[in-house]
């Protein structure tokens, strides 16, 4: 029997047009421009206006993939949102955007952190290969700013805000769908205090003491962080590859999750990719968490040539949880 498709019909993206450079930043806490561009890539970043929430910076990105794709929102049967910076602790992002939407679908959130994309997409690929929806709303959005610390310096000069937005259908509904191919995804929580907000929730309700220590804002052991990015990324990346039965130089384009420029380095250095070959907009944006790689495809399907026929993603996360994705074009 021919197993279904999942295609990625159409995406888009939103991002706030308030810009903060690294000069800036350099004004609010001890850091340097030098310090960022050299240790991340990054040297500037999009930051929310006060009164747009996470759930606004989707409708936006949802409203550009509907226009994009032609699509009007009562054809969609579900929404999936993946957020690490939800509106509110319950109801889900994914409530707020099918509201605002004026949606009658169900809707739900994912939490898997920066790989929330991956896993959002993949649940998407389940539904659709199951044959319960036909054409479902992947959106990733983040005002990653509003859990910030910014006299933090090892974690505000990193992040920035945005969102987007994959149309999954059962059909390829555009002349530039993708499928979603082999799929790997982990999670390992034995590490999830090395990136978490510490207050806010059931183990430690916010209190005052909570506030003045600012335990309600993400705190991060960089170091601990960044060395399993790259260990956990470049072995699911193998078992992806293995999975699929395709070799690395088989991958036309590669989208990594866009945390630090030395990140992404230390995984073409370990199978030697063409840096020609891969996506990047740390420099411009900052890592965006959830909605990072799915900004990276919507502007690599903008342009993307047509001999590119394996796409390769991969994305890591709080949690710990990481993600790889083999794309295919078809057609193309
Ligand atoms: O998307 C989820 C996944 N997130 C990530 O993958 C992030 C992973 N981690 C990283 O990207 C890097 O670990 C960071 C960029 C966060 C930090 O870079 P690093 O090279 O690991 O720096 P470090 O934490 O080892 O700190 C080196 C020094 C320290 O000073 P001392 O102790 O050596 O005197 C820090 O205090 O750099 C200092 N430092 C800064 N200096 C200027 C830390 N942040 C800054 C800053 N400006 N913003």
């Amino acid at each position: 029997m021919v197993q279904k498709r999942a295609y990625i019909s159409e995406t888009s993206s939103y991002l706030p047009d308030t810009v903060m450079t690294n000069s800036q930043l350099e004004k609010v806490v001890e850091t340097t421009d030098e310090w960022i561009v050299s240790r991340t890539g990054i040297k500037e970043r999009r930051i929310a206006h006060k009164e747009e929430a996470t759930s606004d910076l989707g409708v936006k990105a949802a409203h550009k993939l509907l226009e994009k794709a032609q699509l009007d929102i009562s054809q969609v049967d579900l929404i999936i949102v993946a957020t690490l910076s939800p509106d509110y602790i319950f109801p889900s992002t994914a409530c707020i955007i099918q509201k605002k939407l004026k949606a009658k679908c169900p809707a739900f959130d994912v939490v898997a952190a920066c790989s929330g994309m991956m896993f959002a997409l993949a649940t998407a690929k389940g539904y659709i290969t199951s044959g319960l929806y036909k054409n479902i709303m992947v959106i990733a959005a983040e005002k990653v700013s509003s859990i910030l610390d910014y006299t933090d310096r090892s974690t505000c000069v990193l992040f920035g805000d945005g969102a987007c937005a994959a149309l999954v259908t059962d059909k390829p509904l555009s002349d530039h769908a993708v499928w979603m191919d082999e799929i790997v995804l982990g999670s390992d929580g034995e590490m999830h205090q090395a990136l978490e907000v510490p207050s806010g929730g059931s183990v430690e309700p916010l209190s005052k003491e909570a506030l003045e220590e600012k335990r309600h804002c993400l705190r991060m052991d960089g170091r601990v962080v960044f060395r399993h990015a790259v260990k956990r990324m470049i072995s699911s990346i193998s078992e992806c590859l293995k999975k699929g039965n395709i070799e690395i130089d088989e991958i036309d384009y590669f989208i990594p999750h866009q945390a630090n420029n030395r990140i992404i380095e230390a995984i073409l250095k370990r199978f030697m990719i063409d840096p020609q070959k891969v996506h990047r907009n740390v420099e411009y944006i900052g890592n965006v968490c959830a909605a990072s790689v799915g900004i990276c495809l919507d502007e690599y399907l903008e342009h993307r040539s047509k001999s590119d026929q394996n796409i390769l993603m991969a994305a890591f996360g709080a949690g710990f949880t990481w993600g790889t994705m083999i794309l295919k074009g078809e057609g193309r």
